[in-house]
């Protein structure tokens, strides 16, 4: 009875989340979450998903999950990994999207806007061309795989993993550095082909209807319903909160942006959405607001920082009219956290309990 039940708990950890490169990923971090996660969850909601790492982890545990985050790039890994149950891209996907496509014309945008910065010539040429063929795959889900693993690639292939700097093209012609990451020189194509099984792998069904939104958490919560638990993990305010400075790049390739200008010496895409969570003057009266739209639920945990404004005690008394509130911390004892990991900042859990 006792295997079986461990069985039952266990049976999608075979299922591997490919590794993600994103600022404030929680990854390493899954197993200390785990600590605090409430019994008897049947929904969970993770509300600003990013790399999807939580929600694909939910998923894991059998929860039916609904996944969000304000940025499409994201969603489409939630699309790939967390809604969908047995879509993966086959032998015929990969030769249409590597084929020469006929809608090649009205696909110019990386070629145009980016070479010279992020890529050479040949590379913003290629990924135009499969940008290009992507709608003509059979569904969503498909065209979710063919995103987030060119997506992932783009990361691979640029120096540090995010698009907040013009040292591409500088590190790609440096030996020693290539020494180091080969990747910078490799063919997109290549890397692609390296990771499209790890996504394909990390395809399963645990039997729920999961769903994965692209919307500013304050417009979602108020259409959603029948939830046991929330996990808030919000660009931390003050370290590198600007997400889409950052990944500008993914955004744009995912959106394919007709109508924005792009500035600056990365070419970010303006304007910009509005998150309410990455600006001083705008934070408090987010919080605010989330905590009012989540009061329907009735577990919720917070991941923060003691570096992060406001100060925890604030987000404690913020949070005390609606929840009793214990804080839980963990010191950073090497850099593989990411955002915040900064030698003696801790990453905080906020458990909120009713
Ligand atoms: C710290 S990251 C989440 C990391 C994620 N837990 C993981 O493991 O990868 C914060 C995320 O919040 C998203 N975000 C920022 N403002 C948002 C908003 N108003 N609504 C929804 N998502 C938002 C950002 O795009 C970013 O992906």
């Amino acid at each position: 009875m006792l295997n079986n039940a461990l069985f039952e708990e266990y049976r999608y950890f075979n299922y591997k989340f490919p590794d993600p490169q994103y600022l404030g990923a929680k990854i390493h971090f899954l197993p200390w979450i785990a600590q605090y996660l409430p019994d008897n969850v049947n929904t969970a909601l993770d509300a600003f998903a990013g790399s999807q790492s939580v929600s694909y982890f939910f998923k894991q545990l059998g929860y039916r999950v609904i996944a969000n985050d304000f940025l499409n790039f994201n969603n489409q890994i939630g699309i790939a990994l967390v809604e969908n149950t047995h879509e993966q891209l086959d032998r015929n996907d990969i030769e249409l999207l590597f084929e020469k496509s006929p809608n090649k014309s009205e696909y110019t945008l990386m070629g145009n806007v980016f070479t010279g910065i992020f890529f050479q010539k040949e590379d913003a040429e290629f990924i135009d061309n499969f940008r290009a063929n992507i709608p003509r795959l059979k569904n969503r889900y498909k065209q979710a795989i063919a995103l987030a693993t060119m997506n992932r690639s783009l990361t691979r292939k640029i120096t540090m993993g995010h698009f907040g700097h013009t040292q591409a093209l500088v590190y790609a012609n440096n030996p020693e550095r290539v020494k180091r990451n080969r990747s910078l020189i490799r063919p997109i194509k290549d890397i692609f082909l390296e990771l499209l099984p790890q996504y394909n792998d990390a395809v399963f069904d645990n039997e729920q209807e999961n769903r994965s939104f692209n919307e500013n958490i304050l417009d979602l919560l108020p259409k959603l319903s029948n939830i046991d638990l929330v996990y808030f993990d919000p660009p931390y305010c003050n370290s590198h909160a600007d997400y889409q400075g950052f990944y500008h790049l993914l955004e744009t390739y995912t959106e394919y942006w007709r109508d924005k200008q792009f500035v600056n010496g990365i070419k970010r895409y303006e304007p910009q959405r509005y998150s309410g969570f990455d600006k001083k003057s705008d934070i408090i009266q987010s919080f605010h607001k989330l905590f009012e739209l989540s009061d329907f639920i009735p577990n919720w945990i917070i991941s923060y920082n003691n570096r992060s404004y406001p100060t925890i005690d604030t987000m404690v008394d913020m949070i005390k009219p609606f929840r009793n509130v214990r804080v839980e911390y963990k010191t950073y004892s090497n850099s593989r956290g990411g955002k915040g990991s900064v030698a003696g900042s801790s990453e905080i859990l906020l458990i909120c309990t009713k």
